[in-house]
Order: C-alpha cells, then sequence, then structure tokens
C-alpha cells in the first residue's frame, strides 16, 4: 500500500501567512525598543509619571517580558510572574480613563516611533484598546497595598 501524499498546509499556495505580531514588531528587540521608548515617553509625561514608582527600571523589565509574551514570544513573564492578572496587578496604582487613554496614546506613539507596521499597530490596538480601559479602577473600592514581584495564580 502507498502512502497517501501529505495534505497541503491550510492556506498555502494561496495567502502569505501574516507574520505573527511578535515578529511584526521586531523580535526581543524590537519589544524591547518599543517599552524603552514608552518608559521614556512616561518619564516626561506629567499626567502618567506620578502614578508610576519613583525608579522606574524594574516595572520596565517586567512590561518587556510581558509584552514578548502577548505579542507571541517566549513566556518569560509568566515563568517568572505566574499569570500576569493585569487588572489585580495595577490595584496599587489609582487609574482613570484620561490616564487609561494617555497610556494608550503614547504606547501607539513608541510603535509607531519604531517602525512597527501600521497593519500590525492596529492589530495591537484591538487588543490593548479594551485592555487598556480595563484597567481604569479610580473609583473601584479595591485593596491598594503593593504586589510587588508576587507571583499570582
Ligand atoms: C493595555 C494596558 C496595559 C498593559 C498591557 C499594562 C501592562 C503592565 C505590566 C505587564 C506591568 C508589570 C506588572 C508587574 O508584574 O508588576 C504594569 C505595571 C504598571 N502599569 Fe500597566 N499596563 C496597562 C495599562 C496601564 C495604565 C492605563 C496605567 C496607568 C497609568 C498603567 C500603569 C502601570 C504602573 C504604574 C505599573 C507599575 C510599574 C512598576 O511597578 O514599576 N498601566 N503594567
Amino acid at each position: 500500500m502507498t502512502t497517501p501524499p501529505l495534505e497541503p498546509l491550510p492556506g498555502a499556495g494561496t495567502a502569505p501567512t501574516p507574520p505573527s505580531l511578535f515578529d511584526a514588531v521586531g523580535g526581543r528587540e524590537g519589544v524591547r525598543r518599543v517599552v524603552e521608548r514608552f518608559y521614556a515617553l512616561v518619564e516626561a509625561d506629567a499626567l502618567l509619571r506620578p502614578i508610576f514608582p519613583a525608579d522606574l527600571s524594574a516595572g520596565r523589565e517586567k512590561q518587556v517580558l510581558f509584552f514578548e509574551q502577548w505579542l507571541g514570544g517566549e513566556p518569560h513573564y509568566s515563568e517568572r510572574y505566574g499569570h500576569p492578572r493585569l487588572r489585580r496587578r495595577h490595584f496599587p496604582f489609582v487609574i482613570d480613563e484620561r490616564a487609561a487613554g494617555r497610556w494608550l496614546a503614547l504606547f501607539t506613539r513608541a510603535m509607531r516611533e519604531h517602525d512597527v507596521p501600521e497593519s500590525a499597530v492596529a492589530r495591537i490596538l484591538e487588543g490593548l484598546g479594551p485592555l487598556a480601559h480595563h484597567m481604569v479602577n479610580a473609583n473601584d473600592d479595591i485593596p491598594r497595598e503593593p504586589l510587588g514581584d508576587a507571583r499570582l495564580t
């Protein structure tokens, strides 16, 4: 009996597979450049700067790991810190709608300044837009104590 020919991959020979968002941002180095630029913009922003801790370095490194993972790279963030549970992790910071809008504007600017293709920016914002507004907690009665490097499940 002869072996049947392998099925072609779905879509093979029709349309090119779009690059993953991680690749579109430029892989690990690209993610790092965007997050570092985002942090420089936060540092200079009168609305967001006071919400962030005095020392930005540890948070910046966590964001690099998080975005690598979120965009389809290696899951180093969760290996170290457990489940992202982002809304919970943001409880210590009082975030209103205006701050969420500014956060998104600065992240978008950082991506554009690093030449992330517009098609990828649009796909990323489809996810980040709702996520940023989900972080709004200014009027919520929630625990505000710092979580630090806690591993969440
Ligand atoms: C799409 C929306 C957002 C994402 C994906 C995101 C992501 C993250 C991540 C991964 C961390 C590190 C968490 C940890 O492990 O401790 C973090 C921390 C933080 N985020 Fe966000 N965030 C978002 C929205 C916001 C907004 C709207 C604000 C408002 C200003 C904000 C302010 C902060 C602050 C102050 C920290 C702590 C930084 C530190 O500890 O140094 N985030 N965020």
